[in-house]
């Protein structure tokens, strides 16, 4: 284990990811591991495959997490798509109880925001940015002058009437079965609309759907500059490392 290395896990609703990153270069340090998110993603069995990651990589230094959820000091205090079982559970103290390890535990869009503005599509960006991940549900991070301002959850605000993920993220584009274009006109309208609130200087596009782009990037048609993440899927590890870091 060199000195900048951190154990990052991006614990996300379908699956649990894992890697040791080296956090002065933002590279991943060998294979990522990982686990499907157990049914009921339940606290206990959210730290059991934690362990397992840990143990995978022979670990014996800091880790840390990205969570799908609003978490300040560690604390969980939502649950839009993890079990509810999660509200006000001290995730840092019961991730760290498993695995004998200092374990720090940050919002996954937070901590994906945090590597891409480091290490990616955000890097040298001083002025408004807003990353949106695009998955089961939908993350944002903001950022100005480089800096967080932490647990935005623009994901919930309204669209239409409704809370926004529940229509524009990919876990909805696929269960409804839409098309290409009639997804990207969706999550046009709610570009548009942060737009109006933030005037952002760049969106930043992450999440699964960052690799698939070139399927509905041409079809978005907002003012703003808008680009995909450059460390697609592996931001959420990466900077959950960076946190651990940090914290
Ligand atoms: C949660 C956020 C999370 C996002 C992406 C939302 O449902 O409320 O905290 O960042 O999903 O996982």
């Amino acid at each position: 284990m060199k000195k900048d290395e951190i154990l990052g896990i991006d614990i996300g609703g379908s699956g649990i990811k894992g890697a040791i990153v080296d956090t002065a270069t933002g590279e991943l340090v060998g294979m990522r591991h990982r686990i499907d998110t157990p049914k009921p993603a339940t606290p206990d069995a959210i730290a059991e495959i934690i362990l397992q990651i840990t143990k995978h990589f022979k670990w014996k230094g800091d880790i840390g997490c990205g969570f799908p959820a609003v978490v300040q000091n560690g604390l969980v205090y939502t649950a839009s798509n993890i079990d509810t079982s999660w509200i006000n559970i001290n995730a840092k103290k019961l991730f760290s109880k498993a695995t004998g390890l200092t374990v720090t535990v940050v919002n996954d869009a937070d901590v994906a925001g945090l590597a891409e503005m480091k290490f990616g599509a955000g890097k040298k960006q001083r002025g408004v940015v807003i990353l949106i991940t695009i998955g089961t549900g939908i993350g944002t991070a903001i950022f100005t002058q480089g800096k967080l301002l932490p647990n935005t959850e623009f994901g919930h605000i309204q669209l239409n009437g409704a809370i926004a993920e529940n229509s524009i993220s990919d876990a909805a584009r696929k269960r409804e079965e839409l098309d290409w274009e009639t997804w990207a006109k969706r999550f046009n309208e709610y570009l548009v609309l942060l737009e109006k609130l933030f005037y952002p200087d760049l969106f930043i596009l992450g999440g699964g759907a960052s690799k698939k782009t070139d399927k509905f990037m041409h079809l978005l048609t907002v003012n703003t500059k808008i680009i995909p993440a450059k460390l697609q899927n592996n931001a959420g590890i990466v900077g959950a490392a960076l946190t651990a870091k940090i914290n």
